[in-house]
Parts: C-alpha cells; sequence; structure tokens
C-alpha cells in the first residue's frame, strides 16, 4: 500500500515510517521539517517538505496515495496561548478534507490519551473505570482541545463523506520498553493524571499499520491503543481508591491491570499490546530523503510560540512539566543549537567526551540510526553543547564537532 505519513520527521513518524517500510509498504514522509541527513535512504519512500497547515500543500502531498496515518502536529500544549490550539485544529482538517477531495478512503490520525483532560490539565475528573471510548472528554488546555476537535472533525468528515473511514488512535506516552522505569518512576501527583499507561512502541507502529490495512469498519471510530497493563507498582485498585474514590467501579480490575481498556482497537482491526512487545520495536530506523520534492517553497515562518511547542516537542508527550528522566540529547539538541553549528554536528546522544578529547559512541546512537555505524571513529572533538540534565541537573554533552576528514580517513 502506497501510505502518506505526515509527521515523519517526529518521534512518533520516524518509527512508523520504518514498521511501514519494513511491512513492504511504499510510504510518502511528509513534514515541514527537513529530515535528517543522517538517515539512510530506502528505495520505497518519498520525502515531501509541505506546510500542512496549507490546504493546497496537503492536496498536492496525498496524491496518488491509498491511505494516510496522520501525525504532524504540536504534540504538547506549549505556552497555553494558541499555537497549538490552531495549528492542530487547521492540520488536521487539511489533511482529512484533503484525503476526502482526493477519495483516499482509510486514515489512521494520532489522538492522544489527553483528550480526556489528562495530564496537561489543572485537575482531572473520570466517571468511571476502566476508562473506555465512550467516556467524555474534558480536555482545559489546548493540546487535548485540538485533539477533540480533530476526533469531531473525523466525525463530520466521514458523516458526508461515506467512502472514508477514519480510526483516530489515542496514543499514551510512546516509549521503547527501555524507559519503562520512567513511567514506574513518575510522581504520583503527575502519574495519576493519565492513569500511569503508556504505549510501547512497537505496539504504536502495529496500531497505526492495522488501522489502515485490516478490519471492516466504517465511518470514524476512536480507539485507545495503551498497554493492558498499568506502569506502577501500586494495585490498580488501590490508586483508583485513593485519587478517584468517587469514580464508579464498573469492573473489578486485577493486579496491575490498565486503568484504560484498549480492547476496541481488538475487536475492529485485531490490535493488541502483547506482552512481548516488551521485548521492543524491531522497526527499521525512519527513512530519509530517497528522492525530495519540495511542495511549498519553506515551511511557514515559524511563530515564537512555535518554537517554544517545538523546543518541547520530543520531550515525552506527558512529560513537559514533567521530570521523569533524562531528556534524550539527539531529540533536544537540535532546536537548541544554533543553526550553523548544527550543520556541521554530528549529533549523539549521551555522548561521554573524555578529557583527552576522544569520544566514546554509545551503541544506541548506532541502533537509533543516528549515525552510521562507519562514522564511528575515535577522533579529536570539540564538545559544543553542554546541558543540565532536566530532571538530575546533571550536565551532559549534547554534540560535537566532527572534522570531516576524521571520518574520511578512517
Ligand atoms: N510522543 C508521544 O508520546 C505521543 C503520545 C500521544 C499522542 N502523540 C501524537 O502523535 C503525533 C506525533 O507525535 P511526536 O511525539 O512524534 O511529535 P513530534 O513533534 O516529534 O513530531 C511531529 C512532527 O510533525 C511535524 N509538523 C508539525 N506541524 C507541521 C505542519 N504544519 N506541517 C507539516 N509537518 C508538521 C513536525 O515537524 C514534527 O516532525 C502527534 O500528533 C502527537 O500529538 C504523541
Amino acid at each position: 500500500m502506497k501510505i502518506a505519513l505526515t509527521g515523519v520527521n517526529g518521534r512518533v513518524g520516524r518509527k512508523i515510517a520504518g514498521g511501514a517500510l519494513k511491512d513492504g509498504h511504499s510510504v510518502v514522509g511528509i513534514d515541514y521539517a527537513d529530515p535528517n541527513p543522517e538517515h539512510e535512504p530506502h528505495e520505497n519512500f518519498t520525502f515531501i517538505k509541505a506546510d500542512l497547515q496549507d490546504y493546497q500543500a496537503a492536496l498536492n502531498a496525498f496524491k496518488g496515495c491509498e491511505a494516510i496515518i496522520a501525525l504532524a502536529a504540536l504534540p504538547n500544549p506549549g505556552d497555553y496561548l494558541v499555537a497549538t490550539h490552531n495549528t492542530n485544529a487547521v492540520v488536521s482538517w487539511n489533511v482529512l478534507r484533503a484525503a476526502a477531495e482526493l477519495g483516499i478512503t482509510r486514515v489512521a490520525q494520532a489522538s492522544s490519551v489527553n483528550v480526556l483532560g489528562g495530564y496537561y490539565n489543572e485537575k482531572v475528573h473520570f466517571d468511571y473505570f476502566p476508562v473506555d471510548e465512550e467516556h467524555p472528554c474534558r480536555p482545559d488546555e489546548p493540546y487535548g482541545l485540538s485533539k477533540q476537535i480533530m476526533e469531531l472533525q473525523a466525525d463530520a468528515i466521514t458523516r458526508r463523506y461515506k467512502f472514508m473511514r477514519v480510526a483516530s488512535l489515542r496514543l499514551h506516552w510512546f516509549i521503547d520498553p527501555s524507559w519503562i522505569d520512567r513511567v514506574y518512576n513518575m510522581p504520583q501527583e503527575e502519574a495519576h493524571k493519565h492513569l500511569w499507561g503508556y504505549t510501547f512502541e512497537s505496539a504504536g507502529i502495529r496500531a497505526f499499520l492495522l488501522a489502515v490495512t485490516a478490519g471492516d469498519f466504517t465511518g470514524h471510530e476512536r480507539f485507545f491503543v495503551i498497554a493492558p497493563k498499568i506502569g506502577s507498582r501500586i494495585k490498580t485498585s488501590e490508586l483508583i481508591g485513593e485519587f478517584f474514590p468517587n469514580a464508579e467501579i464498573k469492573k473489578e480490575l486485577a493486579h496491575d491491570e490498565a486503568a484504560i481498556n484498549s480492547s476496541k482497537a481488538e475487536r475492529f482491526f485485531g490490535w493488541r499490546h502483547d506482552d512481548d512487545d516488551h521485548g521492543g520495536t524491531e522497526a527499521a530506523p525512519a527513512a530519509a530523503a530517497a528522492k525530495t520534492e519540495e511542495v511549498v517553497a519553506a515551511p511557514a515562518e515559524k511563530t515564537e510560540e512555535v518554537k517554544a511547542v517545538e523546543e518541547q516537542a520530543d520531550k515525552p508527550e506527558e512529560q513537559v512539566n514533567g521530570h521523569a528522566g533524562h531528556v534524550e540529547a539527539e531529540e533536544t539538541v537540535e532546536s537548541a543549537l544554533p543553526e550553523k553549528v548544527e550543520e556541521e554536528a554530528v549529533v549523539v546522544p549521551h555522548e561521554t567526551v573524555h578529557a583527552n578529547g576522544s569520544a566514546a559512541v554509545e551503541p544506541e546512537a548506532v541502533a537509533d540510526n543516528l549515525i552510521d555505524e562507519k562514522d564511528i571513529v575515535v577522533i579529536d572533538v570539540e564538545p559544543i553543547g553542554h546541558s543540565a540534565c532536566a530532571c538530575c541537573e546533571e550536565s551532559i554533552v549534547h554534540a560535537v564537532s566532527v572534522e570531516p576528514e576524521a571520518i574520511a580517513a578512517n
């Protein structure tokens, strides 16, 4: 299947692109940011640079595609003013309306558990447990609201364009299994707001692909795609009793059973967040620009607000105000570095720079395809970006500048 994938350069998009290519699909990756030049090209991958706030750009980008996986968005409330709401509500409508115009029948769009009114809300309220897709949504902030609007847009579009099928996938915190300790260690005053959940990357990848390839439902449907267990050492029933004593208990929950029920996705398109998802994702790295088409001359000038949101963008969705672990360097440094330096730098997470100026590269850098194995050389380095870790103030080095001759010589 030829799948258009919006937000392909993002944290989730890179993984889903890899999974789709691995499953034999062709991917048209769309983003308003340039792809990471370090990523390997793939013959079934095309990159289109487009700002999806522009409807015509969306139409051009999706032409010839059979399905859309829509991820492009600002993934947190930012400064709680207007950027997230206004960007997301426009992008999601443009994607859906362009799909209708082009006769694209299948769309899976990234909603969020925050549509309920969760992590970013001042206060949370749940009527009953386990929470399911019938539960009322009560966001009080622009991000969750933009997801609620996106879901309403899908209701409207499928009401009129009956050939379309739209799945809104309500992801939880999209993590690699190696991050699970962060879920367990999140302070309760934060964790209770999103009901102690998470979605492993491999499970999220499968959910998006199944949502456009499997099952035979019609119209628009909402689905939670969340792990069946909570990330807490305390029993689910005890946590609910403590934080939501007035909620109706519709079904007694076993020891660590999730407080949010995702069984609808299994009934509709055969998805389950299996236990073996704990083994991690085998998704190939997101492909990069095999062929780059410039759909719009340049992305729209970013406002200060958008920049503020983007600085937070790659932190886990639920951790913008939180501190549950090291902020991944690869994902924060690009916005932190001045443009010129960025061009010259190989960005390496949690790089160790020794006193003698040599660098040891951690294996995750290769696994994440941030750098190619052949580029791993011990060379003279000049640290160009230090910062304190968001959680523990420990000083971490974000990037090193690498002499191109050193790599060539190797
Ligand atoms: N990461 C999570 O834990 C999580 C959890 C729940 C839901 N989600 C949702 O999943 C989606 C992807 O999240 P992510 O964590 O990968 O975010 P991200 O910020 O890493 O990626 C979003 C991508 O969308 C692109 N984008 C933004 N506005 C655009 C526009 N106008 N035109 C074209 N491209 C644009 C950005 O350049 C970026 O590459 C989002 O919709 C987010 O709300 C993420």
